[in-house]
């Protein structure tokens, strides 16, 4: 990341017509790892969040709930402030667009802009629609009715200020085409481009009183209140305190925003020319995300809408929720969000790679101890610390694109790595070998400080998971990213044992809708595959089945266990010429018994034409490598 120590990161406010659901949820949870992220860097961090309070659709809304515009937002308003609170968003500001502090900005930004001639009285009709408080032009119009709502529109002509966002066109082309990650990703970035193709309109930013009362009356025409996008995007200035405070001044010459697609053009367009028109300086980056859809999810208990995909994190825990939301999306892109997913990823990535190696190492460095000299490092240990040091660098070039599913894959890959370490040093022999204490004490150091690495970088994607891996292995300082280093221990710490830090998720109900579908037909979803666990497995020993023709038995090496299966491969290979060979298995089947021997996974063979062959490896991976 390059070295800048101030970030200010924004999230939208989100309108106070709907209670918190997984896309405000998401949005937040991203920014809320950006800013964890960046004061885990050492930055000095402004995270910024809130609520958009004025406007036509609070008014209605309020009017069907029959109270105050005023009582309806401040309800609304905290339970928004509730649910980042229970989320564990760590936002230094929460703004409400209807706070004195925030008017205040409004209307000196009016009042500027209207003394140096950039906003104007004329008259205007068209169609406009109540849903989205915007008239539409003749090439927006669908079938005579919004594109957004499909609800006929209305014909309204009235007087009305406008600011004059046209003159800015040539300038912000420019400043979007010199400036290439202004917008991004770079399909964003080309939406605006191709939109400013066409004539840009002036902004039309009041509305008639006798229209619409709910909102912040212009200071040169108490006729007339602020349109809501003009009130809100100016948000992000009037949390600061506006021009000349020194919030403001500190921190706005590093502002970042963060929205989903759906609000890019008041983002994109709107906002810098009225940013330019102010003489105050334009964000430094504007980061669009994608869209969660819904649906197509087969469990049971399956989540419909993005009210029920939020309540997942009550029923899973934060960490889970967070983990999921980040891993699942590519940022940019839209994403189907299913309780499916959500478990096959708990199930994958949680309690299988990152707590089955927290528990293993934790279970090592508590049962085998500190005591004793450590050993020299060798070509295994020092390639562990290569990896982290790889994902941390990797994880930081992520982070400076807001790229957190990236981010994410880079940390699970070292988590891999790591797991594979355990299986191949296989601390458990090394243990029972008095002599090989020396070698022992190297691998739980690299273990410790692998756990202590993971205790920081996880901090801002995984905060609570985070906290327990560093109280577990006993590091009580506050976490520091240049502190994620390993091969930085020189002593082996006190360690607690750490299991379950995420617990299973019973999969009953996705085996029950599995079991209904015809077998073999039909495609299966990415999901449905990772569900099948595959590994190397190393054949220690091949014995025939008694009585059999067809099965032989094997005993194969998974690195930490040893299992038996039993494969029907005897007419092609001899017992002897399978010993020592790497295969690929199945490990996660129920067991079976085939005459009289339990097998307990299956070893993959291809046949054709009466010829059969075991897969192997074409270069080698240790035992118990995962295959996918
Ligand atoms: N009040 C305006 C924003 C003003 S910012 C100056 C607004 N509010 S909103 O409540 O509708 O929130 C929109 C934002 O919520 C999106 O930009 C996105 O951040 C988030 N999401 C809402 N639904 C979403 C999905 N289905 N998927 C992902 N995020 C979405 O617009």
């Amino acid at each position: 990341m390059t070295a800048r120590s101030t970030f200010y990161l924004t999230t939208p406010i989100y309108y106070v017509n709907a209670r918190p659901h997984l896309g405000h949820a998401y949005t937040t949870i991203i920014a809320d790892a950006m800013a964890r992220y960046r004061r885990l860097a050492g930055d000095d961090v402004w995270f910024l969040t809130g609520t958009d309070e004025h406007g036509d659709k609070i008014a209605q809304a309020a009017a069907r709930a029959g109270v105050s515009p005023q009582a309806y937002a401040d309800e609304i308003s905290s339970a928004f402030r509730a649910a980042w609170g229970a989320l564990g968003i760590t936002h230094d500001d929460f703004i409400r667009t209807t706070e004195p502090r925030h008017q205040k900005v409004v209307q000196a930004i009016l009042q500027a802009l209207r003394d140096a001639g950039e906003i104007y009285l004329d008259k205007y009709g068209g169609n406009y629609c109540f849903g989205c408080e915007r008239f539409y032009t003749d090439k927006e119009i669908v079938d005579g009715k919004c594109p957004d709502h499909r609800t006929p529109l209305t014909y309204i002509e009235e007087e009305n200020y406008f600011f004059k966002m046209s003159k800015y066109q040539g300038w912000l082309i420019e400043h979007i085409e010199r400036h290439p990650d202004f917008i991004r990703p770079e399909r964003y970035r080309n939406e605006i481009l191709g939109f400013l193709r066409d004539p840009l309109q002036d902004l039309s930013i009041s509305r008639p009183r006798t229209r619409l009362e709910w909102g912040i009356p212009l200071p040169f025409d108490d006729k007339y209140v602020t349109y809501v996008w003009f009130d809100a995007l100016i948000n992000y200035v009037s949390a600061l305190g506006g021009p000349g405070d020194a919030r403001f001044e500190k921190f706005w010459p590093h502002v970042q925003h963060l929205i989903g697609k759906d609000i890019l053009k008041p983002h994109a367009v709107y906002w810098p020319c009225m940013l330019k028109a102010a003489g105050l300086p334009v964000y430094t980056h504007l980061n669009v995300h994608g869209y969660w859809n819904i649906g197509g999810g087969k469990m049971s208990k399956s989540v419909g809408n993005v009210v029920e995909a939020l309540a997942l994190k009550d029923r899973y825990g934060n960490d889970a929720f967070r983990y999921f939301v980040m891993r699942e999306m590519a940022f940019g892109l839209d994403a189907a969000f299913s309780e499916e997913a959500f478990v096959g990823r708990l199930n994958a990535d949680l309690a299988n790679d990152l707590g089955n190696l927290v528990a293993r190492a934790t279970t090592l460095l508590a049962g085998f101890g500190t005591d004793g000299d450590v050993g020299a490092s060798d070509a295994g240990d020092q390639a562990v610390a290569r990896a982290a040091a790889e994902a941390r660098r990797l994880v930081d070039a992520a982070m400076e694109e807001f790229a957190f599913q990236r981010a994410l894959a880079e940390i699970w890959a070292c988590i891999g790595a790591v797991n594979r370490y355990v299986d191949a040093t296989q601390p458990w022999a090394l243990a029972k070998d008095p002599a090989r204490r020396g070698r022992l004490a190297r691998v739980l150091l690299t273990l410790a400080d692998v756990l202590q690495w993971l205790g920081i970088m996880l901090e801002p994607f995984l905060p609570d998971a985070a906290a327990k891996i560093r109280a577990a292995v006993g590091d009580a300082r506050a976490p520091r990213l240049d502190a994620a280093v390993v091969g930085r221990l020189q002593t082996i710490p006190t360690v607690e044992k750490l299991s379950g830090l995420f617990p299973r998720i019973e999969e009953k109900n996705v085996d029950e809708q599995a079991a209904k579908a015809p077998a073999g037909v039909g495609r299966i979803t990415i999901d449905e595959f990772s569900r099948v666990e595959l590994r190397v497995a190393e054949v220690v020993a091949a014995e025939p089945v008694p009585k059999s023709k067809k099965l032989l038995k094997l005993t194969v090496s998974l690195g930490e266990e040893q299992r038996t299966m039993v494969a029907g491969i005897a007419e092609h290979y001899a017992p002897a010429d399978l010993v020592g060979k790497k295969v690929v298995v199945v490990v996660n089947l129920e067991p079976a018994m085939l005459m009289g021997v339990e097998s307990n996974g299956m070893v993959l063979a291809g046949s054709a034409d009466g010829k059969l062959a075991v897969l192997t490896l074409d270069r080698d991976l240790p035992p118990g490598a995962k295959v996918r």
